[in-house]
């Protein structure tokens, strides 16, 4: 079955072409995104993931294509057309089809709104969690607007090829002091020698993961000594656990960091713990 897109409006392949060439998406990257995994039919985190688009598009000074229940309606006939149960649902919008110029168009122009769904393989994610994964690092060469989500992600594109030319499944970027902000398409996190978990608290160098917040929130609700501060990669190198959250891959171990194992080198049992309490739906 050819897989169908939301283009505008209509519904039709995803090979057709369909977005202007002067979309200031395709010319500027100027536009958000969003991705949602839907797991049984359920948008996971739906809430959150729509209350950080309306974010993204505030920030950029782009107006919500429709309303929020017209969007809702979209994402689940996209995800209907493609008569996917599992999957990951990606929405793109961008400020439209202008005359380039690089300033915002004088008179303003609809929005250009994209929806895509694929099928997403829950066990295939499940054995690699088994498994766990290695990162390795890369300088962090982004924007300082990092908690917009922008798709604006040619550093982040990098980063993700350079990790999979390693044999390595993400890339942690390092600023310029030493301190991991953020995977390139997820957000990082390690268990110290004593037990606390710790993640970087969502300022403008990362994207504040709706993943991320969830975990915050399931830890909470476990007990788990918490602080939100930064982490240097020496620091990440002598932690007891380090793990990977985003829509796709939920709580994810991290293995190996730049060729060096974390801990005994298997998954942590807190980001197992806090994995099975992501997937049993639990909130916090
Ligand atoms: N990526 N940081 C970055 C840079 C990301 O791109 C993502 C998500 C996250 C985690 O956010 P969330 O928990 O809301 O998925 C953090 C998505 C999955 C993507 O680009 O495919």
């Amino acid at each position: 079955m050819a897989r169908i897109a939301y283009v505008d409006g209509q519904y039709g392949p995803i090979d057709r072409p369909a977005i202007g060439i002067e979309d200031r998406g395709f010319q500027f990257a100027d536009g958000v995104y969003e991705v949602w995994s839907v797991k049984d039919g359920e948008f996971l985190d739906h809430p959150g993931h729509m209350a950080r688009l309306k974010r993204s598009l505030a920030e950029l000074r782009i107006p919500m294509p429709m309303s929020e229940a017209a969007l809702d309606v979209a994402l689940r006939e996209t995800l209907r057309r493609n008569r996917l149960m599992n999957a990951l649902v990606y929405l793109q919008v961008t400020r439209g089809v202008a005359k380039r110029d690089h300033a915002f168009p004088a008179k303003p122009v609809k929005p250009t709104m994209v929806i895509t769904a694929r099928p997403a393989s829950f066990s295939a994610v499940q054995a690699r969690a088994e498994t766990g994964i290695a990162v390795i690092t890369r300088p962090d060469e982004r924007w300082k607007r990092c908690d917009i989500k922008s798709i604006s992600l040619l550093p982040n594109v990098l980063a993700k090829q350079a990790a999979r030319e390693a044999g390595a499944f993400e890339a942690w970027l390092i600023n310029e002091a030493g301190e991991v902000t953020e995977g390139s398409s997820s957000n990082a996190w390690i268990v110290t020698g004593e037990g606390v978990l710790v993640t970087r608290k969502a300022d403008e160098a990362i994207l504040n993961g709706i993943t991320r917040q969830r975990v915050i929130r399931l830890a909470a609700a476990l007990g788990i000594p918490f602080e939100e501060r930064p982490f240097s990669l020496e620091e990440a190198l002598s932690a007891r656990e380090a793990f990977v959250s985003s829509a796709s891959s939920m709580v994810m171990p991290v293995v190996r960091i730049d060729d060096r194992a974390v801990a005994n080198g298997a998954p942590g049992s807190l980001a197992t713990a806090l994995r099975e309490a992501y997937l049993s739906g639990a909130d916090g």
